[in-house]
């Protein structure tokens, strides 16, 4: 079994794959802002109560269906609006010392066109979604080059392509992309996979169609059990082979 620590784990795609992960009996540390909420979601984990979205998908054939009892939940409250604080937080969270993986899935968006756009969301936007993926990831390469780990970036299709509006989330999804390509050839004992969700049903996606002015309907959207399906499927690719980019969009 592997050790995998998830950024936004308490959010709609991070929770799904921590579920997906710790049903196939691998530890976890899982980082989020709230440490109220990520106290519930280990607890839900640890029990197997997961939440009904992601409970009802099918697992893939082979793979074991249920929890593993033994396994560890370990929880890192961590706030990535300021990079430049992340490796106190890490220096102190006493990580293992080797890691299977590492999944990014924290992320913020707020649509606003150019011209109202202040500098305060521009970087918000990059240090968050961009910068403190960036940190994270350096400061974890000596325990994920200790396991030949996988660095999974969950970015977005507009990280492939900037609409109105999405000019600083699509800018720091752009960067994410960068990040992982240079990662992947500087690093060659790990595998580096980029993930391009369509349209998600979470929180995220909610706020987003009231920004837009739409009503939200989960079922205009991925799941994202989904999603966490295609990311685990990269995690699980045999050694031979890595998956760097994928797709993912509603159907
Ligand atoms: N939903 C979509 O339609 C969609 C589509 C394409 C790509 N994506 C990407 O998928 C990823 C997951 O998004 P989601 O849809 O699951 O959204 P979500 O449910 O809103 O979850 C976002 C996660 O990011 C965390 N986060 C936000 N700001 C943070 C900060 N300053 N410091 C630390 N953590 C922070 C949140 O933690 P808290 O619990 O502390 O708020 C939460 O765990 C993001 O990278 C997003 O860009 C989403």
């Amino acid at each position: 079994m592997g050790t995998y620590l998830i950024t936004g784990a308490t959010g709609g795609i991070g929770t799904a794959v921590a579920e997906l992960l710790r049903e196939r009996g691998h530890d976890l540390v899982l980082t989020g802002r709230s440490p109220d909420r990520l106290g519930e979601l280990a607890g839900k984990l640890r029990t197997g109560a997961a939440h009904a979205a992601t409970q009802s998908i099918a697992i893939a054939p082979g793979a074991p269906p249920a929890a593993a009892p033994g396994a560890s939940i370990t929880t890192v409250p961590l706030d990535l609006t300021e990079p430049r604080r992340i490796e106190a937080v890490l220096a102190g969270a006493e990580l293992p010392g080797r890691l299977d993986g590492v999944i990014h899935a924290a992320g913020v968006v707020h649509l606003s066109p150019v011209a109202e756009l202040e500098a305060d969301e521009w970087m918000d936007h990059l240090s968050v979604n961009l910068v403190s993926a960036a940190e994270v990831t350096r400061l974890l390469l000596p325990a994920l080059r200790a396991a030949g780990g996988h660095v999974v970036f969950v970015n977005s299709t507009a990280g492939l392509r900037a609409n109105p509006e999405w000019s600083a989330y699509a800018a720091s999804k752009f960067g994410l992309r960068a990040l992982a390509d240079s990662l992947r050839a500087e690093e060659p004992s790990l595998r580096v996979t980029t993930v391009y969700p369509g349209r998600t049903a979470t929180e995220m996606q909610r706020r987003v169609r009231a920004q837009e002015g739409h009503p939200y309907a989960e079922d205009d959207f991925a799941a994202p059990g989904t999603v966490a399906r295609v990311l685990v499927a990269a995690l699980e690719t045999p050694r031979d082979a890595v998956v760097s980019d994928v797709t993912v969009r509603p159907n």
